[in-house]
């Protein structure tokens, strides 16, 4: 039996995560540690939420009297690192909550692992998700591997960098095994509506306009929620201590162009003639040191641990659209606040911590 501590789980990908190694692995306790933070959503997990293998902790990683009792109650071999701010815009205007969760936080998980396997670090693994973000900004060409520098320009992605030279630090100081990812963006069910792809779905259903930051020229590289869990899953199992992987689908697009594929394929799904919606589209000022371009090279992931994504990027954003159509309800109770309630509801009373 392994005890893995999941971090950040009620979150977008770690809800994906959660929900993965819940249902592939029923000979793993999974423990789900989440301070349900604006974008943590139990609702999330509503298909798990009962089952046996499946504990929910209420917590703050950057609590340390917490998470070393969670380490010493579920006696945890493996952990692997959700939690963060994550949203770049929020840590534009308040940087500081991003340096305490993602820096401080990771810091505090890290000593924690170290101090709770300090006598025997066999089959142990602390696994730290994290992002490209954390290179910098791509010209025209070139791709971003597990050698380029770290150049990080917004207040996210130095608090991201910063969390990825603890964990190394901590791997070349204390020989704690980790291992790091640092993925492309992601795309998928469950993704709060602050990020470009569920924001602009709901707007186009919604008939708003659609804020594009400056020409709309910036390009990220996108790869589909349940793709990343393989890749963690793969990852987490295959992986070798101290390496750092690149995850990503070698799928770049201009975010005015994926904007046009998501009017066109909303329209179409809600019966509107093509083009209906392009009206929508509103240029305004641009995000402060705003990256051009992100694109990753994930050929060591494919080569030495045999991982691919298996959704062609038509697909994914089809499935994406149809998803949040059908889950109006979700994104509704997001907006209205209503999704904080259920945490009360369902979990306040029994605690396991
Ligand atoms: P998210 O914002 O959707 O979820 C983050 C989760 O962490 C939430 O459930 C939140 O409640 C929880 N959390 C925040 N602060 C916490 C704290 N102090 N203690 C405990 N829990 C806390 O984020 P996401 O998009 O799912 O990203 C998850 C991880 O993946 C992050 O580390 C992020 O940097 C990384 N990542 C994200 C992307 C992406 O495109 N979204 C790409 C690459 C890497
Ligand atoms: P986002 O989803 O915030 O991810 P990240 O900043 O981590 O890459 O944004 C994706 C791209 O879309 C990014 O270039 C910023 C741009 N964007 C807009 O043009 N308008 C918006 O309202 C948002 C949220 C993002």
């Amino acid at each position: 039996m392994k005890n893995i501590l999941i971090t950040g789980g009620a979150g977008f990908i770690g809800s994906h995560v959660v929900r993965l190694f819940v249902n592939k692995y029923p000979n793993y306790n999974i423990i789900n540690l989440d301070a349900l933070t604006y974008a943590g959503n139990l609702k999330n997990l509503k298909d798990i939420e009962e089952r046996s293998n499946y504990t929910f902790i209420k917590g703050d990683i950057c609590d340390t009297e917490q998470i070393r009792s969670i380490f010493l109650k579920y006696d945890i071999d493996a952990v692997i690192h959700l939690a963060a701010e994550s949203h770049v815009d929020r840590s534009i205007k308040d940087p500081f909550s991003f340096a305490k969760t993602n820096v401080l936080g990771t810091l505090n998980l890290l000593q924690a692992a170290k101090e709770y396997w300090s006598n025997n670090i066999k089959d142990k693994l602390f696994y730290h998700i994290s992002t490209d973000e954390v290179y910098g900004s791509l010209t025209d060409t070139g791709l971003f591997t597990e050698q380029t520098a770290y150049d990080p320009h917004s207040p996210y992605s130095a608090s991201k960098a910063s969390s990825d030279h603890f964990v190394r630090a901590f791997k070349d100081t204390y020989k704690l095994p980790a291992i790091i990812s640092n993925c492309s963006n992601n795309y998928g069910a469950y993704q709060f509506p602050e990020k470009l792809i569920p924001l602009f779905i709901n707007n186009i259903c919604n008939n708003k306009p659609l804020p594009v930051y400056g020409t709309g020229e910036n390009v990220r590289d996108w790869l589909y929620v349940e793709d990343h869990a393989s890749a963690i899953d793969v990852i987490f199992h295959k992986g070798e201590i101290g390496e750092t992987y690149n995850v990503g689908g070698f799928n770049e697009w201009k975010n005015i162009d994926l904007i046009k594929v998501l009017i066109k394929t909303v329209d179409r799904f809600l019966e509107r003639k093509e083009g209906t919606s392009e009206h929508l589209i509103s240029y305004i000022e641009d995000r402060a040191g705003h990256d051009y371009r992100y694109a990753i090279d994930a050929s060591k992931l494919k080569n030495e641990l045999g991982w691919s994504p298996s959704l062609q990027f038509e697909e994914g954003i089809e499935k994406t659209v149809q998803w949040y159509l059908e889950n109006k309800e979700w994104v509704e109770e997001i907006t209205t606040g209503k999704y904080q309630d259920y945490y009360k509801d369902m979990y306040a009373n029994k605690n396991p911590i």
